[in-house]
């Protein structure tokens, strides 16, 4: 088993650049199963879900090769429509795969990908949208059976929740509908404006991603063409490491994303009491390690980002009186707080509330990560802990950070990887 031994009490101090976006560059690899063809993905991740992602495009015939941050993908013999449980059930964002292949065979079957721990994450908003577009749906052993025996059409949906997934799903099924679709309380989240520029590159038709109305106009097999492009910097990373950088006094510039996609995160994290300079390509956070209370709500694009939710949970444990933080994402996203309790943190969860009373410093304790952002917030309470804390559970960190670690300790973090027996 591995662990994060953290010891607290570094001031944190430097640049550091984030990686390629997570949830951008999973969608553009699932994209590239619409039209055969060669891709290059350039600022990809060495995350594991990015691992997962290859594994079902190779399952669905494409090549896949991954080397220093470039993703080299051939759909050219991508000929299957089948998506095991097995890689289901590893990530979630698998499901991707459906409107693509939708587009591109007018059917596919996806096994269910079931619950995980941050909730039960259910497809029917993906289902509803994708009815609008002609697609048929059964679901026989937990394997989703999706068919548009007319073919796909053009259609409108209102979803009822600014579901990014749903969004993404019903756009690259679109891009090859006949006629013209819209999307109606569309989600806004940046990666899905990546999407939207990787489809127009290919040749779609796409208008409106990044507001709540996205239109694509149906084009055809032959209007479609692969491509090469950039991820996006990753914006929940970029977070997670000003965060440390407040919790550690800084100065920290964190480079590589754009300021405008954290908008929101970004004035409820220097509304606790800090210094942000803004530059075109990142920020620069200053602390006097001391915070004053919050409250905030996550909600979609441009809210306050329940991905860093856990993040902000550990500044607010450390924070001049009480904070109250709203889940509205994801009902289960509290899980963490348990484990930031056992270092000393305050806090009561009621439903989608949590309660947290600022205390005067955390004490390093065994943790174990619950879940992606907690496991990466566990490291972060770590790092401002009296003593070491030993964090275990790191497959969570590692599915979606890239060096987590060693970034920290570039800055100055004391973080050492320990193997043990267990
Ligand atoms: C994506 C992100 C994840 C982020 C989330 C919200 C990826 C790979 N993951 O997840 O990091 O936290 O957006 O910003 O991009 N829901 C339903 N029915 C559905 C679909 C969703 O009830 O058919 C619910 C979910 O259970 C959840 C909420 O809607 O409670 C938000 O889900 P969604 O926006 O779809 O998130 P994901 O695309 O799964």
């Amino acid at each position: 088993m591995e662990l994060l031994k953290v010891r607290g009490g570094n001031v944190l101090s430097g640049e550091i650049q984030v990686s390629g976006a997570k949830n951008s560059v999973l969608k553009l690899m699932a994209a590239s199963v619409m039209c055969p063809g060669k891709y290059t993905i350039t600022r990809v991740p060495g995350i594991s879900d990015v691992y997962v992602m290859s594994d079902v495009l190779r399952e669905l015939g494409a090549q896949v090769d991954f080397g220093d941050h470039t993703l080299s993908i051939d759909t050219t013999h991508a000929d299957k429509y089948e998506t095991p449980y097995e890689l289901v059930k590893k990530m979630r964002a698998s499901i991707a795969v459906l409107g693509p292949l939708l587009g591109r065979f007018g059917k596919a079957k996806v096994s269910m990908p079931g619950g995980c721990q941050i909730g039960e994450r259910k497809l029917d908003l993906h289902f509803a949208a994708l009815e609008h577009l002609g697609v048929e749906f059964e679901i026989e052993h937990g394997v989703v059976h999706a068919n548009a025996p007319k073919g796909l059409h053009g259609g409108r949906v209102t979803l009822d929740f600014a579901s990014v997934g749903a969004t993404e799903n019903f756009m690259m099924a679109a891009v090859l509908a006949k006629g013209t679709s819209v999307i109606d309380n569309a989600a806004r989240e940046p990666e899905i404006v990546d999407l939207a520029n990787f489809l127009n590159d290919m040749g779609a038709k796409i208008s409106g991603a990044g507001s709540p109305v996205i239109t694509i106009e149906g084009v055809e097999h032959k209007d479609l063409h692969s491509v090469d492009h950039e991820t996006i910097g990753d914006r929940i990373e970029a977070g997670t490491l000003v965060v440390a950088g407040a919790l550690c006094k800084g100065p920290v510039t964190v480079s590589g994303f754009k300021p405008e996609h954290l908008g929101l995160a970004l004035q409820k994290i220097s509304d606790m009491g800090l210094e942000l300079d803004y530059h075109e390509n990142g920020v620069t956070v200053k602390s006097d390690g001391k915070f004053k209370a919050i409250d905030v709500q996550t909600l979609p694009f441009p809210g306050f980002p329940t991905d860093l939710q856990a993040q902000l949970m550990v500044m607010a444990s450390v924070a001049d009186g009480n904070s109250i933080i709203t889940e509205n994402v994801f009902e289960n996203r509290f899980m963490f707080a348990g484990e930031l309790v056992r270092m000393g943190a305050e806090i009561r969860v009621d439903g989608h509330h949590a309660l947290i009373q600022g205390v005067s410093g955390l004490s390093g304790a065994p943790v174990a990560s619950t879940d992606l952002r907690g496991g990466a917030s566990l490291v972060l309470a770590g790092l401002i802990a009296d003593g070491e804390t030993e964090v275990s559970g790191l497959k969570h960190i590692k599915r979606g950070y890239e060096h987590y670690s060693e970034k920290l300790q570039s800055l100055g973090a004391d973080i050492e990887l320990v193997k043990t027996d267990e």
